[in-house]
């Protein structure tokens, strides 16, 4: 049964650019029709689209050949601000101006790749004559580069080290900055002549400029943006092609530890002349029910040749399962009339369907990120006939509502979702910033089990495959775009290039990831300095938002704000209202939410960053503070010795809060929709309070993947029907035995009581807006401690902790026993030193030798300490508080046994046995 309802979208279709072009509605379809079931059997005989990652065999160098000259992007204003040591949420001042470049520059001929995501035609870039770079032998196809390095993206130039211990830590201490050379051969076969062909880059840091034959064919300088360039003009069919890419790390660059390089996929796109554009689908699911929903969809072509020419455009939409795999027939499909495409122009063609009985996506535990992918086929002149498929493209989507309350938060599907939220940073720890999906999806398993719903992208573009991982997981993500804008916070970061790139930048971040379920609110901003500077820094978010609202209808805009207040303009033109630390109160001033929400009561409002609190993993230092929240100094906190950072969770950056006094001003304000801590791990750089250091130490969970004691907190407010308890600190202080030694206990019940050698020493309940028991007064001896937790008066949950004997041996375990052998998959091992019950020794910081035999090798090793510069590479780790962390990867397409060996002087050896196997199908 066919129902036509032929539906406008204009709601829907706010880009300019789009709007422009003639647009027609699909015919809407509810139930699979015949012709559709038909269609099913009818495939190509060539490829019509290929996708090729090509991430292996790259050859990599260093800096550029000597003598080269005008390969700058553009000038670059002395650098003068050395200031490394700043609080990290200092303010950003007015750029320093820079005058007109007196040596060539790249930029005129990079600017022109963006020029697909200026909606305004006239301000478009004409690419000047010329070929700058050309005559450079490094992208010559005849250089000889066997003598360079052997890569396989994605790489991260830096990652290895060494650190160094010049100035302050704040990107990591890693050698990111600098030029870097990459340079691939691409065979294209002759029978690939008249084909259209793209460079796309997923994320590339940074200021990349690409030549291709010699020819310089573009580049983009935001390193997190992911973009595209058209090599169709300088690719020869049935020769070896020669890609060369340069990128130019600026030092002083970043707030946090960028990487360096080629640090995410690479892919050759081979289309037909006529082929549905980048990112060219938009799906949206404007009514949604139990019982139907509608998905709406658009679809950009292309037509490159120089012809007119006439398409028809179908789509089927198919259910996934839990393992992505496709149902094997559609649920429903749209089929679009006939459309002419003029010659070298862009059009869209746009329709909707109703989809009865939808699986909605939505954030577990109550629901399930059930997903769908959309396959559409561009059939040339109007014939459904095999030989007249020219293009097929697959949107992965989600169904799902979202509703925004200002009075109490976040609904979706109709469910109220209290986001319980991290902030992440893009690097994987000891893997640095070169994405890897094993490690991704380990950081979300990790915060998942701390109760964690949502993320919060700080504060750029992610990699495109953590947002897949997050529709997967059902995470609730807050994309993020940039950190500055026109004003500083690093001399050298994207406030150099905003004026000319926000527009491309902000629309091309859009339009990539509007498909997925998980993103249910866009940021344009973090802290950034126009929040001081009134209306004119209120324009620049409007246009932001203006741009945001244009490319996508159905999510919100926000920017996070650490300063404006509610009497200031910045935030009338935001549609949430998003505070970083304002929630429980800055430093002296109170907490911001009540005034936010009565100035604009029609707004939603949360806290895009809370607590900033600070610990390293397993140290404690004494005495403990009384208070809920102490700002960690010298002494107070924080070890100026060692750099560490006490554990008990109670110290925080100056600006910051403790957990529990988030949770409070969370309770008090039960509009707010909720949290994005400040961290869910912890990340490389920004190591406040000791800039001498490598490695943050915000995280609940830290570097190395271990959770900290923050951990079981945030567990124990965020998942309640959770049995848990948790004591802190360790239990091992041979030289306090008669001091005073806090014992606090974290726990998911109202109660608990705590026993030092089976004395009680108290039961104790939680308070109103108290999310900790305390025993402040405990007097150190030797033995055991224990608790039982109650919840409504009934044991809950316990947990002990004892005086650990002398180190014994090591005990080491993985986080699986196969992995996967194409060079991707990992196995994390996590290596303790334990006493003769195999308890962990606190506090130890035995040398570990890791080796391994087998098709495997030891990608890293870390073990959490911020403080550590021995470069993440080495085979030999010290324990941190009794551990350390492998990393282990399978040599690509071998099998068999692999064993990881650890040896410490004076300890029995740990050995863990894996097993390489094929990749599943
Ligand atoms: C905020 C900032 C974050 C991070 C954090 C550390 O002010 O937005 O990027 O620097 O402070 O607490």
């Amino acid at each position: 049964m066919i129902v036509p309802q032929r539906k406008h979208w204009s709601l829907f279709l706010l880009n300019a650019r789009i709007c422009a072009l003639g647009l027609i509605s699909f015919a809407t379809v509810t139930v699979l029709p015949a012709a559709s079931a038909q269609r099913q059997s009818i495939e190509p005989h060539r490829p019509v689209r290929e996708r090729i990652l090509i991430d292996e065999d790259w050859r990599f160098q260093k800096n550029d050949p000597a003598g080269a000259t005008g390969l700058l992007y553009d000038v670059r204003p002395p650098l003068e601000d050395d200031d490394k040591d700043k609080a990290p949420d200092a303010a950003a001042v007015e750029a320093v101006k820079v005058g007109p470049a007196v040596q060539p520059i790249l930029k005129s001929w990079i600017l022109p790749t963006g020029n697909r995501f200026i909606k305004d035609p006239s301000r478009r870039y004409v690419r000047p004559a010329g070929n700058p770079g050309g005559n450079l032998f490094y992208v010559q196809p005849n250089f000889d580069d066997s003598g360079w390095q052997s890569v396989t993206l994605p790489h991260d130039w830096a990652i290895a080290g060494p650190f160094t211990q010049k100035g302050g830590g704040g990107m990591g201490r890693l050698p990111s900055g600098g030029v870097g050379w990459y340079r691939k051969k691409l065979t294209v076969p002759a029978s690939d002549a008249g084909k259209s062909f793209f460079l796309d880059v997923d994320g590339a840091m940074s200021y990349a400029a690409v030549w291709i034959n010699g020819q310089l064919a573009g580049g983009w300088p935001y390193g997190y943006a992911s973009w595209r360039i058209d090599l169709t003009p300088f690719i020869l069919p049935g020769k070896v092609n020669q890609l060369a890419i340069r990128v130019d790390n600026p030092p002083e660059s970043s707030r946090w530890y960028p990487g360096g390089g080629l640090y995410r996929n690479v892919w050759l796109t081979k289309t037909q002349p006529i082929h549905i554009a980048q990112w060219g689908t938009y799906v949206i699911t404007p009514e949604v029910s139990t019982t139907s929903a509608t998905v709406r969809l658009e679809v950009r072509l292309d037509n490159d040749s120089r012809a007119t020419a006439k398409v028809r455009v179908t789509t089927d939409i198919y259910e996934l399962d839990a393992n992505g795999h496709r149902a094997a027939t559609p649920v429903a499909s749209i089929d679009s009339a006939s459309k002419s495409l003029a010659a070298s122009a862009e059009d869209a063609v746009t329709g909707a369907v109703v989809i009865p009985h939808p699986k909605l996506w939505g954030p577990p535990p109550n629901q399930q990120p059930n997903l769908y992918v959309a396959v559409t086929k561009v059939w040339q002149a109007g014939s459904l006939q095999p030989g007249s498929l020219i293009d097929t493209y697959e949107t992965q989507f989600g169904i799902r509502s979202l509703r925004f309350d200002p009075n109490s938060g976040l609904y979706v599907n109709g469910e109220h979702i209290y986001l319980k939220g991290a902030n992440q940073h893009h690097d994987l720890g000891a893997l640095g910033s070169a994405f890897n999906l094993r490690a991704a999806q380990r950081q979300l398993q990790t915060l998942q089990e701390m109760g964690c719903n949502a993320i919060r992208i700080s504060h750029n573009p992610p990699d495109p495959e953590l947002l897949d991982l997050a529709d997967r997981m059902g995470f609730l993500v807050m994309d993020e775009i940039f950190d500055v804008w026109y004003r500083v916070k690093t001399p050298y970061d994207f406030h150099l290039i905003f004026a000319d790139w926000h527009e491309q930048d902000l629309r091309a971040f859009l339009q990539r990831d509007r498909n997925h379920p998980s993103v249910f609110l866009w940021s344009v901003g973090n802290e950034v300095g126009e929040q001081y500077n009134g209306a004119e820094g209120a324009a620049v978010a409007k246009e932001l938002v203006d741009i945001a609202h244009q490319e996508d209808s159905s999510r919100p805009v926000t920017a996070s704000m650490n300063y404006a207040k509610p009497d200031m303009p910045f935030s009338i033109p935001l549609d949430v209202i998003s505070l970083n630390y304002q929630g429980a109160g800055v430093r002296a001033l109170p907490s911001q939410y009540e005034p936010y929400h009565e100035k604009f009561p029609q707004k939603m409002i949360l806290s895009s960053e809370s607590a900033a609190t600070v610990s390293s993993r397993g140290v404690y230092l004494f005495p403990v503070t009384k208070d809920v929240r102490t700002p960690v100094t010298d002494g107070v906190g924080g070890d100026p010795k060692n750099h560490q950072v006490s554990s008990y969770d109670l110290y925080s950056a100056e600006f910051g809060s403790s957990p529990d006094r988030v949770f409070a001003s969370q309770e008090k304000n039960p509009y707010s929709a909720g949290e994005f801590i400040w961290s869910g791990w912890d990340y490389l750089g920004e190591p406040s309070p000791y800039y001498s250091s490598r490695s943050s130490y915000f995280g609940a969970i830290d570097l190395a993947g271990f959770k900290k004691d923050r951990f079981y907190l945030y567990q124990s407010n965020w998942r309640p029907d959770l049995p848990m308890a948790h004591i802190l600190p360790h239990w091992t202080w041979p030289e306090r035995v008669g001091k005073v030694t806090p014992v606090h206990v974290y726990t998911s019940g109202d109660e608990a009581e705590l026993f030092l050698n089976g004395k009680s020493l108290g039961r104790k309940k939680k308070g109103k807006f108290e999310y900790r028991l305390r025993w402040d007064d405990v007097i150190y001896q030797p033995g055991e401690l224990k608790v039982v937790a109650y919840k409504n008066g009934k044991p809950w949950a316990t947990d002990e902790v004892k005086t650990a004997d002398q180190p014994e041996k090591l005990l080491a375990s993985a986080d699986t026993s196969q992995i996967a052998n194409d060079g991707r998959d990992l196995v994390f091992v996590t290596v303790r030193v334990a006493d003769h019950n195999d308890s962990t020794v606190p506090r130890t910081a035995n040398l570990i030798t890791f080796s391994l035999d087998g098709p495997g090798e030891i990608v890293a090793t870390d073990n959490g300490d911020p403080t550590d510069l021995v470069p993440f590479p080495s085979y030999e780790r010290k324990a941190f508080s009794g551990m350390a962390l492998v990393i282990i990867r399978a040599k690509p397409g071998q099998t068999g046994a692999i064993r990881l060996h650890a040896a410490s002087p004076n300890l029995i050896d740990a050995s863990v046995l894996l097993q390489s196997v094929p990749v599943k199908p």
